[in-house]
């Protein structure tokens, strides 16, 4: 197996450990919700986001116990993207990670309070565990995930996403929902991995932040790609959704092989805002091959 398939084993199967011990007993009291909040965060999905945060954590010399509740909490923001993403008032999916979604198998309620209390829990993992010596740090990272998250980030994202059905966008406008609505949970995840470890210098941030950019915008561009050529069974989500749903994508803007262009272009763009890291940088590296390379 490649060295870098033998690294994100062992990461995402340790992280799935970690998120079982994190995520509240199914059998603690509202049994019901807590099912419901592991099902849609357990068993499933690639983690791309917490390998982002362990592979920045590397980079910055990071303890991987602390890195790894950072990780955890950007993965229970995104597990509640998705459980929303999926409801019948937005994206009306009934399959994600090759099972029913939240609401199908649960209800619409207990859909809508699984991402409330995911996201709770998000900010309570980085409130109650030490992840950086110095507590400024760790204040800032409660910032970064809080931004990332809502009406200037994902939330906002997305609510520009809804009021797109049916029109057609700029490249700007396409490119700025984009950005928010995945870009700014990827580069969040990148950012609060790495503040778990060492201060970087302002040279350094400003590569790391520009790397967060090109791989968050670049991941949405082939997930429009994907929604446009993969299968259901391999994405493991319903494909051809955004064309069913008349959404605007950088495949109904620009034609899959124009957005596949732009992918390779992003991708050689992440490449070189790390060109000046040494070998502590080649998991983010490989992460960013992963990101453009990935069939699903
Ligand atoms: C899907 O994200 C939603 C987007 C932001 C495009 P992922 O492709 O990371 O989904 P999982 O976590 O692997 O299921
Ligand atoms: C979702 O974008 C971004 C989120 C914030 C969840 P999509 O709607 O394209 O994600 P999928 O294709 O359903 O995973
Ligand atoms: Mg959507
Ligand atoms: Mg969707
Ligand atoms: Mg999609």
């Amino acid at each position: 197996m490649p060295d870098f398939q033998v690294w994100a084993s062992a990461h995402q199967s340790r992280f799935e450990d970690s998120l079982r011990r994190l995520l509240p007993l199914p059998e603690v009291a509202p049994q019901r919700l807590h099912e419901a909040m592991r099902y849609c965060v357990l068993d499933g999905g690639k983690r791309v986001r917490p390998l982002l945060a362990f592979a920045a954590g590397e980079l910055a010399e990071a303890d991987s116990a602390r890195v790894t509740i950072a990780a955890a909490a950007v993965e229970l923001i995104h597990a509640y993207s998705l459980v929303h993403d999926d409801m019948p008032c937005m994206d009306n999916d009934v399959l994600r990670r090759g099972k029913p979604t939240c609401h199908v198998e649960y209800d619409e309620a207990t859909a809508l309070l699984v991402g409330d209390s995911l996201q709770s829990l998000a900010f309570q993992l980085l409130a109650e565990h030490m992840l950086n010596d110095d507590p400024v740090r760790q204040l800032q990272m409660v910032k970064m995930l809080a931004l990332a998250s809502g009406s200037r980030g994902m939330a906002g994202g997305q609510a520009i996403d809804l009021a797109s059905v049916g029109k057609q966008l700029s490249i700007p406008e396409l490119e700025f929902m984009h950005i928010h609505k995945t870009g700014a949970l990827i580069r969040a995840s990148i950012l609060l991995g790495a503040q778990c470890g060492a201060t970087l210098n302002e040279s350094q941030q400003e590569r790391l932040n520009h790397f967060g950019k090109c791989v968050g915008l670049v991941f949405q561009v082939v997930d429009d790609v994907l929604d446009s050529e993969a299968d259901t069974a391999t994405l493991g989500k319903t494909a051809g959704k955004d064309a069913a749903q008349d959404k605007p994508t950088y495949v109904t803007l620009l034609g899959v092989t124009a957005a596949k262009k732009l992918a390779a272009e992003l991708h050689c763009e992440a490449l070189d805002s790390l060109a000046e890291f040494d070998e502590k940088a080649r998991r983010l590296r490989e992460l960013a091959d992963f990101i453009v390379l990935r069939k699903y």
